[in-house]
């Protein structure tokens, strides 16, 4: 069947649609029925009873695949390299989680996961759900701070950790950051696992520090704990208008549903293949497509520790599709563009044999047209962009590998995939004609695998998602679909801004801003950056008769993001302005900002409270320098 077929027979039976696809899963107790209405949006599977972990690595052990390689770990930047099995990466989890369960985390426990790009991150997640503990990865670019938020907002029972992170030339010393987020924290967990690495060795506090060898010494491995399909499998932290990040949960049983479903048809991969989706464990993407969907499809996922360029060259990507034989490559459009920076020509990475490759994956932001056309040359394989976010845990729109390859529109992620009834709304909720550009929105219910709240926050699940337009998921996306249904995403409708395809909350940038006791009152906006898609700005009004000046507040500042919300915010540029523009009743106009920054034609808002505003706005960006660089 082709993608059409596929998706009306979606639609006109979602219910055997999905109890199909559950065919695909081992069950302890197979689900009555696929959806399940109730919860704040509907849950899927409910019950059944399941283990994640059984799914993703024993029942390929019993299925005679335990002499496959699970996991490839390859660091570029410690030059090591390591390959574990499915029957090792089974025995080595169950240890984990035995010793887990014998200091008392059970079902339904949580567990934050603060590490970085090595297999013990993935095995701690798997450790996890094999108990039915609820894991909470935190990405290791947030500072103590962020940490500290989401040790509060989860309180969990123990942190498993690792000593160090290593970017280029550079040690983050995640200990310290540890223990500083649980001295912040309100709550403290009852214990913490350290894995040592060798480059950084961290002093463990007695009574609450365990090494993660020593931890696990002579336990009993653990048995999967059968839960619930409802049980919720995991937490992710993602950014919303707010310093207080939003916790996506994930239910058990849709996820592993879903992501299984999405391997064959989106990803074109099978048991034995080589997958690679070149993120962190700390995002939606490492959770998705490093950790569980390839594992759930008997694949071979690469862990791997370093970047596009730099770690040592921009021919990385290519060493290690060749080395692995990867089939399937997954990355974000900005570090395809770092790479094309250094190498236009693309001579390092085609200097490898690529011959493994049959598609190239990319997603985190918007794919810009000269990036996917780069790559289709120099790579000389479909490259397709698709759309999702952290809320929905895989593709809402996708151009369907697996299924058949549709034809390419530049600028689009194509068409929705089955699960997602996807349209474009009015500010009154009202579908609008193909070509309009409005509020991207997916009618409820939403598919399995997608959200079904946040933790412990109904009422901002229902406030974020659901209210604006009564019937839908309201996505936080701008765009529009074309006569043919393909999709094309512009922009968000909210202040959270994708940088270097990270996504970050300008709302908790301000919020760091205004704590400086010289800041009468901020905004950060993000504007085009040619490498990472977006940077934030961050322009400052300063209290009348402080007396610092624009490069030292500019410092100081800097340093406090750096400090509070962590190096990945990419927080480097300010302006000192005497007013900022504002509509009359008040509202902060940081879209118009944008534009002027960007360079970019503006329709005067009709609500502006003084338009002379917007040329010191201008003036100021000129004599800082910042509109220079984004021209
Ligand atoms: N732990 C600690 N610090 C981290 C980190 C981590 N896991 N990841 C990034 N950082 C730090 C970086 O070291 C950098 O610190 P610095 O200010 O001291 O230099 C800072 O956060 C900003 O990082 P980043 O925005 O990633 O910029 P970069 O210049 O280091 O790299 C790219 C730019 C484009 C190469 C890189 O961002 C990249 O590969 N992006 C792909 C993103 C991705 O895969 N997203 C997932 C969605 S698919
Ligand atoms: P995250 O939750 O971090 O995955 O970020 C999700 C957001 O990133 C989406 O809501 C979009 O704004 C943006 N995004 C992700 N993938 C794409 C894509 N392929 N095209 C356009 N925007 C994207």
């Amino acid at each position: 069947m082709g993608y059409q077929d596929i998706y009306a027979a979606w639609k006109n039976d979602p219910e055997g649609f999905w109890m199909k696809a559950a065919q695909d899963i081992d069950w302890v107790k197979p689900p009555s029925r696929a959806y399940f209405d109730q919860g704040p949006a509907g849950e899927w599977f409910a019950d059944a009873l399941v283990n994640a972990c059984w799914n993703a690595v024993d029942r390929h052990v019993e299925a005679g695949r335990g002499d496959q390689l699970a996991i490839i770990h390859d660091s570029p930047i410690t030059h090591s390299y390591r390959g574990i099995t499915y029957r090792e990466l089974r025995d080595r989890v169950a240890r984990l989680a035995g010793a887990l369960r014998d200091k008392g985390v059970g079902k339904g426990d949580r567990v934050i996961i603060y590490m970085p790009m090595v297999p013990e991150a993935l095995e701690a997640m798997l450790a996890c759900s094999r108990l039915g503990a609820i894991h909470s990865v935190v990405f290791g670019g947030f500072a103590a701070h962020e940490l500290a938020v989401r040790i509060d907002d989860c309180t969990p029972k123990a942190i498993i950790a690792a000593s160090c992170g290593l970017e280029p030339g550079r040690v983050v010393h995640y200990k310290p950051l540890l223990d500083r987020a649980i001295e912040e924290a309100t709550h403290k967990p009852e214990f913490c696992v350290i894995f040592q690495r060798e480059q950084e060795v961290a002093e463990l506090i007695e009574g609450r520090d365990y090494a993660w060898h020593s931890f696990q010494y002579g336990v009993e491995p653990a048995d999967c704990v059968p839960v619930e399909g409802n049980h919720p499998h995991y937490i992710l932290y993602t950014s919303g208008t707010t310093g207080q990040p939003k916790g996506v949960i994930r239910h058990t049983a849709g996820h592993i549903v879903a992501l299984n479903w999405t391997m064959k048809n989106i990803y074109g991969i099978n048991a034995g293949d080589v997958f690679w989706a070149a993120s962190d464990v700390g995002w939606v993407v490492g959770h998705s497509y490093i950790c569980y969907g390839p594992l759930l499809a008997g694949a071979t996922t690469i862990v791997f520790e370093g970047k596009p360029v730099g770690t040592p060259d921009p021919g990385i990507f290519g060493r290690i599709i060749q080395n692995h034989k990867v089939k399937v490559f997954f990355t974000a459009p900005t570090a395809i563009r770092a790479v094309k920076r250094e190498d236009p020509a693309c001579l390092y990475i085609r200097d490898y044999s690529l011959k493994s490759l049959r598609a190239v994956f990319l997603a985190g932001e918007r794919a810009d047209p000269d990036t996917v056309q780069w790559v289709e040359q120099n790579l000389n394989v479909p490259v397709i962009d698709h759309w999702w976010q952290t809320e929905t845990g895989w593709a809402i729109a996708a151009n369907p590998f697996g299924i058949e390859s549709l034809l390419v529109k530049y600028g689009s992620p194509s068409v929705p995939m089955p699960g997602y009834d996807v349209q474009v709304l009015d500010e009154a909720g009202h579908p609008v004609p193909p070509g309009t550009l409005g509020a991207v929105a997916v009618k409820l219910p939403l598919p399995p695998g997608t959200l079904p709240t946040l933790w412990k926050a109904d009422e901002r699940f229902r406030k974020s998602y659901l209210t604006n337009f009564p019937g839908y998921y309201e996505t936080g996306d701008a765009g529009y679909i074309d006569e043919d249904g393909y999709l094309y995403i512009m922009a968000r409708t909210d202040d959270v801004i994708n940088v270097a395809g990270h996504r970050l909350s300008t709302g908790a940038m301000e919020e760091v801003l205004s704590s400086h006791p010289a800041v009468a009152e901020c905004a950060v906006i993000g504007v085009a950056d040619p490498l990472k898609g977006q940077t934030p700005l961050g322009f400052l009004c300063l209290k009348k008769g402080v007396e610092i000046g624009p490069e030292q507040i500019g410092r100081e500042v800097v340093q406090m993001v750096r400090d509070r919300i962590g190096p990945v915010a990419a927080f480097r540029n300010t302006v000192v302005v005497d007013r900022l523009p504002k509509t009359r009743s008040g509202k902060i106009l940081r879209a118009t900002m944008a534009k002027i920054a960007d360079g970019e034609e503006f329709k005067m808002p009709a609500t502006i409270d003084d338009p002379a505003i917007l040329d010191e706005i201008r003036e100021a960006l000129h004599k800082a320098g910042h509109m220079a660089a984004t021209a």
